[in-house]
């Protein structure tokens, strides 16, 4: 395939950037979009000029790295797929192909493609734990016996990988799936239920003081989420939420 790539340049947080053409041919459908980034720096690098940053780690859908804006969405074309594990089958040869970082105030530019996502960090700091005493015996794993139901939607939370695809698909540039999802796979789980309270309050603080708008019920950002985290955990952080400030 012969593609056009418009790829956003940016030196750095404090310069301007621009979208800037990159003609690439040779491109195979099985390529990842990731290796057809690398075909595109290997190029650069030849020809003496800067490579383009981007973000990537795994390369397998797990650690939520490789966050693109292709073609307008988080992520690309296909649904429940993270940028590594888009196919360039999914373009067709001469395509225009857009690639931009996340926007989010939230979320300012390092450099090119990459974006500072350290306010998840934070957010998760806030209270996405919870408090063991590790000295002693370990706890048998199966102690404390949890309902399948409430298991099954904990682990759907805990597939969160902190991708900020979220965020980005959100016109309000909401973090609330993402911080839903980690309150709730803990929120679900007895051992989760002795910090709750605070968890909430503080997580959601965080949420807040980071620069993060509020969720106006648009469902972008589950129709985005590359694992499918659902608005229900929206739904189940209010709840936990106004349980708590009635309480506090
Ligand atoms: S909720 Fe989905 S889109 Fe948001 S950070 Fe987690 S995995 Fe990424
Ligand atoms: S590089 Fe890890 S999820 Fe894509």
């Amino acid at each position: 395939m012969k593609l056009t790539l418009k790829i956003w340049r940016q030196k750095d947080a404090r310069s301007k950037g621009k979208l800037v053409d990159y003609p690439i041919d040779g491109i195979e459908g099985d390529m990842s979009f990731l290796e057809m980034l690398d075909v595109l720096n290997e190029e650069l690098n030849n020809k003496g000029e800067e490579p383009v940053e981007f973000d990537h780690d795994c390369r397998e859908g797990i650690c939520g790295t490789c966050s693109l804006q292709i073609n307008g969405e988080p992520h690309g074309p296909d649904r429940l797929t993270t940028t590594c594990q888009l196919h360039m089958r999914k373009f067709k040869d001469g395509d225009t192909i857009y690639i931009e970082p996340f926007r989010a105030t939230a979320f300012p530019v390092i450099k090119d493609l990459v974006v500072d996502r350290s306010a998840f960090d934070r957010i998760q700091q806030a209270g996405g734990f919870i408090s063991v005493n590790t000295s002693g015996n370990t706890v048998d794993a199966n102690a404390i016996p949890i309902p399948k139901q409430d298991a099954d939607l904990a682990m759907d939370n805990a597939t969160c990988i902190g991708c900020g695809a979220c965020v980005a698909a959100c016109k309000n540039a909401s973090a609330m799936l993402f911080t839903s999802a980690k309150i709730s796979q803990l929120a679900l789980l007895p051992q989760g239920r002795i910090e709750a309270v605070e968890r909430v309050e503080n997580m959601v603080r965080q949420m807040d003081l980071e620069g993060f708008g509020n969720c106006t019920n648009t469902g972008a950002c589950e129709v985005e989420c590359p694992k499918g985290i659902s608005l229900e955990s929206i739904a189940r952080m209010n709840r936990e939420y106004m349980g708590a400030i009635t309480k506090g």
